[in-house]
């Protein structure tokens, strides 16, 4: 029986892919003489803000090029330059079917969380308007181990007192469906399944998240 969901919040609730990507590629090519690309950005997803300067420095050969002082400015310059970007967010940038999602899940009675790494979720959930939504938004600066760890969706469950074995997890990036998965959670994954075909049920897109069909597909599976 399910008892309550717990969302990643980059690619799930609203796309904020682009602006993290736009920001990285800004600093990666302007400070680190970096050009960045798509595929590249494919793994920035779910990953924290060092850990993505990091993947950027590896790609353009200069793992051991800075010190840690100078990383934290980069990060820093890139994460101010996002903040300039998302303050033009509205709820309009919810995805598609988020909103009538999260109001069925309400109804029916299920707490939710937010297991985001990123530290402006609070900030991104107030702007798109859905705070009353989530009992709780786990603090990414408690965290020792980014996803696929499962640290962060255990945290997650935890804050709505959910039994992990009863938790659905909802996410997009292929970390995030291995990090609910290793919390023994139920995974619903939404994207490709060249990508995400591990997850307990996929959906193509937000617009076709359907809380009956994983209520369904939780039950057949785990009873
Ligand atoms: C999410 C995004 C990542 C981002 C991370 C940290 O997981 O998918 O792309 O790097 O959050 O975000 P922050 O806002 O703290 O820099
Ligand atoms: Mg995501």
């Amino acid at each position: 029986m399910i008892k309550g969901f717990v969302f990643d919040l980059d690619g799930v609730i609203t796309d904020t892919a682009k602006y993290h990507y736009a920001a990285w590629k800004q600093v990666a090519h302007d400070e680190l003489g970096i050009d960045i690309n798509p595929t590249v950005n494919e793994g920035l997803k779910g990953v924290s803000r060092m850990d993505s300067l990091n993947v950027i420095l590896k790609f353009g050969g200069k793992e051991n090029a800075y010190t840690d002082t100078e990383k934290l400015e980069y990060a820093t310059e890139k994460n101010d330059l996002y903040k300039s970007l998302i303050k033009q967010m509205t709820p309009a940038d919810i995805l598609p079917g988020i909103s009538n999602f999260l109001k069925a899940i309400t109804k029916a009675g299920y707490p939710m969380s937010l297991a985001s790494a990123s530290r402006n979720a609070p900030y991104i959930i107030d702007r798109l308007g859905l705070a009353e939504y989530f009992s709780a938004i786990v603090d990414p600066a408690t965290l020792t181990k980014g996803k696929p760890d499962p640290e962060i969706f255990e945290k997650a469950a935890d804050l709505i007192h959910t039994p992990y074995a009863n938790t659905v997890g909802l996410e997009d990036a292929v970390a995030g469906i291995e990090g609910i998965q290793a919390a023994g959670m139920f995974a619903v994954g939404v994207g490709k399944p060249e990508v995400l075909g591990k997850a307990d049920l996929l959906f193509p897109d937000t617009a076709h998240l359907d809380l009956a069909k994983i209520e369904a597909a939780f039950t057949s599976q785990r009873g």
